[in-house]
């Protein structure tokens, strides 16, 4: 299936699932955000890694639509005024401009339980011990240990690094800077391209080394995503990305451009990408879909 079908039927999915009942309020925002057009990665890095290992579509999907609702509800909360305060996400206001701070909140919230529920109540051909394995993936990608210490980190390097400028000079950064911006990477982005690519070879019941393999995969996938995003934010424009840019330099983020020139950050990008293909290669996972994927990060 090519990329574009995925999309489509990852689209209807979500749509049924994001049933609006009362109160329709919280319904209506939690849907809102999820079915603005997303670009729907993270939900086909799961169908794609599952079907490596022979998985139907339809086995999966509960669980590739519960990753893009955590994604969703990661977004909500990124664009809060008391986070990085922005009005614009996949082209539309952000949540909270539209339904106002508390929804917004109480919308994240809901979806961060509502997407477990997903897979608890639709995953009816999954044994219940890989659905042990799924929600175990999932409550540590989604929590303390996962995206949120990568948020927690993001914003508390706010306040150490800025100003920005503060790189601009060549080898200013020290080596705690560059560890903590790995850390802010890989848990705010990572950790989730991880949890959709092993979700998918768990289903798929591949073994250690093939995880173990794929986990290395996504993690530098995801890394070499963030850059990209940060880059990007630099570069870019509204039109293409569908949010405002440049908003990472004005409120003093740390981020791979800020500490590494960028430079630096287009050729480690491209390094991470060519380190994707070759786990792919070595393990023999044949896979148009990861390719084009990693062609479209690349190509920023
Ligand atoms: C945005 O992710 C958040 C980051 C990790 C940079 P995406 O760029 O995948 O957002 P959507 O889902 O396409 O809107
Ligand atoms: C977002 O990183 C990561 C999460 C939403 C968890 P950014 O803050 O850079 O993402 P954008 O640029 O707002 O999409
Ligand atoms: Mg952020
Ligand atoms: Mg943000
Ligand atoms: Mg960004």
């Amino acid at each position: 299936m090519k990329i574009e079908e995925l999309t489509e039927i990852v689209n209807q999915k979500l749509d049924e699932y994001m049933e609006v009942v009362y109160p329709q309020k919280i319904f209506k925002s939690m849907k809102y955000t999820v079915m603005l057009p997303g670009k729907r990665l993270r939900p086909i890095m799961c169908i794609e890694s599952a079907r490596l290992f022979g998985v139907d579509i339809n086995e999966v999907l509960p669980t590739a639509c519960a990753i893009e609702m955590l994604h969703a509800q990661t977004l909500i909360h990124d664009d809060l005024p008391c986070m990085d305060n922005d009005d614009y996400r996949r082209g539309k206001l952000t949540n909270h401009k539209v339904f106002g701070e508390a929804i917004a909140v109480l919308a994240g919230d809901a979806l961060l339980t509502y997407a477990p529920q997903i897979i608890l109540k639709h995953s009816k051909k999954l044994n219940s011990e890989t659905i042990l394995k799924i929600l175990s993936e999932y409550f540590q990608a989604a929590g303390a240990y996962g995206v949120i210490a990568g948020q927690v980190m993001d914003i508390e390097a706010e306040k150490l690094h800025s100003p920005y400028q503060a790189y601009d000079v060549e080898n200013k950064y020290t080596e705690q800077d560059a560890e903590l911006l790995h850390f802010i990477h890989l848990h705010k982005t990572s950790d989730l391209f991880k949890l959709a690519v092993r979700c998918g070879a768990i289903i798929g019941g591949a073994s250690g080394n093939e995880l173990n393999s794929l986990t290395e995969f996504a993690e530098k996938m995801g890394i070499a995503f963030q850059i990209a995003d940060d880059i990007l934010d630099e570069t870019s424009t509204f039109d293409k990305m569908g949010k405002t840019l440049g908003k990472d330099k004005e409120a003093g983020k740390l981020t791979y451009v800020s500490l590494y020139g960028m430079d630096k950050a287009k050729s480690d990008l491209n390094k991470l990408i060519e380190e994707c293909s070759s786990i792919l290669n070595e393990n023999n996972f044949n896979s148009e879909i990861f390719e084009v994927i990693l062609n479209k990060i690349k190509a920023c």
